[in-house]
């Protein structure tokens, strides 16, 4: 198959920056490339036009072009120094203070899940059972929610889970599961998996958050696409929220102003008005 041509990659890359704001440079172009060629061959296409022309009149092919260009690397524990600053500051001061009993926290751009199951395995570990805890947890890609709600995974994606939390929290798979661990159902049912776009104005979140996880997320989003999501996250905290951006995201010191205090690396505090 020819390469993807200079205007096909720029009419895939405005679609892509449209629809779910993901930013994709010029230096993506060997990636999409390779990867939309292995979609355009699964779906008995000739070339790039083709596919144009087949996205153009099948709207559903648009969650495709989601799943195959968008990147979904992660871990369990992943930069664990965030999760001892939930479980030292964050938890601690939500337990003070709740009446209610009720902690809810967000994590967004889940990819296949290992976020989530690690926050909801702190919040289980922290809170005793009387607390009512949830994580909703979300993404674009369908491929990969679909696996985070099987909750499967391979030994070596569970190597970051101390042993105590995996016999805890995971059954581990026999004959010819051997070498699988899949996520127990008080486990998972802590956690609601959401098909939800960030570029979009409405998430679907009901109650005030008390925190929010957007790891390795915002690398993908230019300045204006980060500030809209940063409103919204704003609006869906609860005063004295947290926000957790991955390792090398930040809120520039404009967009802070009176609305966001950064208190650990990469953790910023919604102020109380
Ligand atoms: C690199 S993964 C990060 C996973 C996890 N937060 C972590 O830090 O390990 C980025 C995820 O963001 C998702 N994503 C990208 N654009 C999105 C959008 N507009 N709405 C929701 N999710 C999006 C991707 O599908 C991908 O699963």
């Amino acid at each position: 198959m020819q390469e993807i041509s200079e205007k096909i990659f720029n009419h895939i890359s405005d679609l892509i920056y449209q629809e779910i704001g993901v930013h994709l440079p010029q230096k993506k172009k060997a990636m999409v490339n390779s990867r939309l060629s292995k979609r355009i061959r699964k779906l008995g296409l000739q070339d790039f036009e083709d596919y144009c022309q087949y996205l153009e009149n099948n709207k559903q092919e648009l969650l495709h072009l989601f799943n195959t260009l968008t990147t979904n690397v992660t871990h369990f524990f992943r930069e664990k120094h965030h999760f001892d600053f939930l479980c030292n500051n964050v938890l601690p001061q939500v337990k003070d203070e709740k009446a209610g009993k009720k902690v809810r926290g967000w994590s967004a751009g889940c990819s296949s899940g290992e976020e989530a199951y690690t926050l909801a395995i702190l919040l289980s570990e922290f809170f005793n059972q009387s607390w009512d805890t949830k994580i909703l947890a979300t993404d674009i890609n369908t491929e990969v929610l679909n696996a985070a709600q099987k909750g499967i995974y391979h030994q070596r994606q569970v190597k970051k889970v101390p042993y105590e939390l995996l016999t805890k929290y995971f059954q581990l798979g026999t004959g010819e599961n051997k070498g699988l661990f899949k996520v127990k159902s008080k486990l998972k049912k802590l956690v609601q998996f959401r098909r939800s776009n960030l570029n979009q104005n409405q998430y679907p979140i009901k109650s005030k958050l008390d925190f929010i996880f957007c790891r390795n997320v915002f690398i993908y989003f230019n300045d204006k696409t980060q500030n809209k999501i940063l409103n919204r996250f704003h609006k869906h905290l609860k005063p004295e929220g947290y926000l957790f951006l991955g390792h090398s995201e930040s809120i520039n010191t404009e967009e802070r102003e009176g609305k966001w205090e950064s208190v650990y690396k990469t953790v910023y505090q919604k102020r109380r008005r």
